[in-house]
């Protein structure tokens, strides 16, 4: 079995369950995106919500990308971390005032505006504190992106943006706003998109946006395509880095941005994904009537995504070169729900093994909770462990 490397000797010296960050691979991950990205002179802000570990982001402020916040905690994390305000994007469909407030105090690049309710709000809370706000419209392009149905969000039943026919009816409303500037147009369909189709789909949805604003006279400075670039979780040891250059490729061919306009990209899974692995050890080893049991000390309290989107994450034996057997790597957690995955070949596997989980590095740690009174769990870093 072809492992990830992993330096267990060092790891026996930490209480387990823990997050472990291959930092080398996150800065390759980086200088491909800047270097990819930097072809067409595209914008990226990285999506925190993937990831908002203090020293991830301090590393991807520092390879200077923008920052894409989806609450008022994802904001001041931003600027905690050393992201220039003026390369905040702050999205999300229930702005609180407070987190409206934050920003406009903080001057952010741009809040992406999911309703006409929200654009009354922010034309208000701007007028008090004498400012105008930028805002992009974040419309929903009915495009599918293909993919898992709770992380598909750019299709009519979505909660997300506004719908197209009613764009004319908000661009109408913005008309009559005088603390509210308009400065460009966002779209997100989804996440862990691997079918490039998606997004040729949405570059061609943009260009008809496009041409209907053009038809009203209107010419926005930036176009923002979200992020949802997916990656291989059956394959992280083949392919840490994900196919960035295609991505980006793709959209190029397609996109007719208007003269001087800037485009930016939204990605969060596919930039820290595969940098992180959840480490933990073999409690017991249980033998069923049907089954092996290989019973973890970490569970869906520290990785929610097979449980929450049945996902798929392979899982590795660090510690044994036994010949394979098959077990259900389960956690401690009192739920059924609390499966890494089912029928996974493994080394032979004993009490006090160290298991990785693997491309955990996307929401994984931030998606950790304290059910059960559990603790949530440390992280540790290649360069300093
Ligand atoms: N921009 C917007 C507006 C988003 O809603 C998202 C993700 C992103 C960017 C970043 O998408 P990414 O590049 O990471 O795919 N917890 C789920 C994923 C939820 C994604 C939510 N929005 C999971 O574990 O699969």
């Amino acid at each position: 079995m072809l492992k990830g490397t992993f330096p267990v000797e060092k790891f026996k010296l930490l209480p387990t369950p823990f997050y472990y960050y291959d930092m080398k691979l996150l800065q390759d991950t980086l200088d491909v995106v800047k270097a990819e990205s930097g072809k067409y002179g595209y914008h990226v802000h990285y999506a925190i919500k993937a990831n908002a570990n203090p020293r991830i982001l301090s590393m991807i402020a520092a390879n200077g990308l923008g920052a894409d916040c989806v609450s008022g905690g994802e904001v001041q994390a931003a600027l905690d971390a050393g992201f220039p305000a003026d390369k905040i994007v702050f999205a999300g469909v229930g702005k609180a005032d407070w987190e409206i407030n934050l920003g406009l105090d903080n001057d952010i690049f741009c809040f992406n505006v999911e309703s006409a309710a929200e654009l009354e709000v922010i034309n208000e809370l701007a007028a008090a504190k004498g400012k105008v706000a930028p805002v992009a419209l974040r419309v929903n392009p009915e495009v599918d992106a293909h993919t898992h149905a709770k992380i598909t969000t750019g299709m009519k039943e979505n909660k997300f943006g506004i719908n197209l026919s009613q764009l004319g009816s908000v661009l109408d409303q913005l008309k009559g706003m005088r603390n509210v500037r308009l400065i460009g147009i966002h779209s997100h369909i989804g996440s862990q998109i691997t079918d490039m189709s998606g997004f040729r789909n949405l570059a061609i949805r943009m260009n008809e946006i496009q041409d209907d604003l053009a038809a009203r006279g209107i010419v926005v400075e930036n176009i923002n395509l979200g992020g949802g670039l997916g990656i291989d979780y059956y394959h992280p040891n083949h392919m840490p880095i994900p196919a960035f250059d295609n991505y980006f490729a793709a959209v190029h061919k397609l996109l007719q941005p208007r003269p001087g306009q800037r485009i930016h990209f939204e990605p969060g899974r596919s930039i820290v994904a595969q940098c992180g692995s959840l480490i933990a050890r073999v409690l017991y080893v249980k033998e069923g009537e049907m089954k092996k049991f290989a019973i973890l000390d970490a569970g869906f309290t520290e990785l929610i995504r097979p449980a929450m989107y049945d996902a798929y994450h392979r899982i590795e034996n660090i510690s044994s070169d036994e010949p394979v057997d098959v077990y259900d790597v389960v956690g401690p957690i009192c739920e059924s729900s609390d499966v890494f995955g089912k029928d996974i070949e493994l080394n032979k596997t004993h009490r006090g093994d160290w298991i990785a989980i693997r491309s955990a590095g996307a929401y994984g740690e931030v998606m950790a909770s304290r059910y059960n009174c559990r603790s949530l769990p440390k992280a540790y870093y290649s360069d300093t462990i």
